[in-house]
């Protein structure tokens, strides 16, 4: 039997997320304007993960927000599956830096908390335990936030995001404080996900080994304000042979394409 949801999800694996000559400019009080990106284009497909990696400060968290429809662009378009983006949407998950759990939740509830506020627990409960399974996290559904790790604390963050079988799901930097190890299995159960998913996962990243494991391309962006100064499609199946030449000639090119004079 396919459910209402597996079909809706097979049409949107149409969608194409498609940013064009987007311009972000703050006023900021003290500084005046400040142009965050500029002229930046982007597009991706579904079962995509594109990393973005450029300098600090140029730009990669605005255009995350500007495709989540947390904030507005002044020029240029954003669209996904045609249509522009245009305010915030469980359709496009954000997973953050800073862990925001629920404290008074335990593990499940948090997960199960998004599904809840969109009265579609009932019918989507197998899916927290789904997520459970993936996420490494089976044995800690009863444990609140404050009893777990930081790289159980981030696996329920990106489970709560992926439970609700979002199109677009944004990662800025959701693994960079924590230990390598932790890191390099966590990035293996966000490819699991994608794998069983499929959603167009744009990821930013200061950790050029984190992308070029991970991303099917990365997009170079240039110091402020951010604009594209490359891209490189990485050919290479998974699971990816961290230290393989192959591999560390990607992590080379990409290294190349940060080095500005
Ligand atoms: N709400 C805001 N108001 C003013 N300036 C902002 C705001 N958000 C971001 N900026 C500025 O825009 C630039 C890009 O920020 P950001 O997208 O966070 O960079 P990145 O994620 O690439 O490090 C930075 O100079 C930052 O200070
Ligand atoms: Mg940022």
């Amino acid at each position: 039997m396919v459910d209402a949801k597996e079909s809706t999800a097979v049409r949107e694996a149409d969608k194409r997320l498609v940013a064009k000559d987007v311009l972000r400019v703050f006023d900021d009080a003290d500084k005046g304007e400040l142009t965050a990106l500029h002229d930046f284009d982007l597009e991706a497909e579904h079962g995509e993960i594109v990393a973005l990696i450029g300098p600090s400060g140029c730009g990669k968290s605005t255009f995350l927000r500007l495709v989540a429809g947390l904030d507005k662009a002044q020029g240029g378009t954003i669209e996904y599956g045609g249509e522009p983006i245009k305010g915030p949407s469980y359709n496009r998950g954000f997973v953050f830096q800073e862990t925001n759990l629920y404290p008074w939740l335990t593990v499940e509830k948090n997960i199960a908390f998004g599904l809840k506020a969109r009265g579609v627990y009932k019918q989507q409960k197998h899916r927290v335990q789904e997520m459970i399974d993936l996420m490494g996290l089976s044995g800690f559904e009863k444990s609140y936030p404050h009893q777990i790790s930081g790289g159980m604390a981030a696996r329920v963050a990106i489970a709560q995001t992926f439970v609700q079988d979002p199109g677009i799901i944004l990662l800025d930097e959701p693994l960079s404080a924590l230990d390598a190890f932790t890191r390099a299995v966590i990035q293996d159960e966000i490819l699991k996900m994608r794998d069983r998913f499929k959603p167009i996962i744009l990821m930013v990243t200061h950790d050029i080994e984190e992308a070029v494991y991970m991303a099917d391309r990365i997009v170079v962006l240039s110091p402020r304000p951010g604009t594209n100064i490359g891209e490189i499609v990485v050919d290479m199946p998974h699971p990816r042979d961290r230290i393989s030449p192959q591999f560390i000639e990607y992590r080379h090119a990409v290294m190349d394409m940060l080095q500005f004079d």
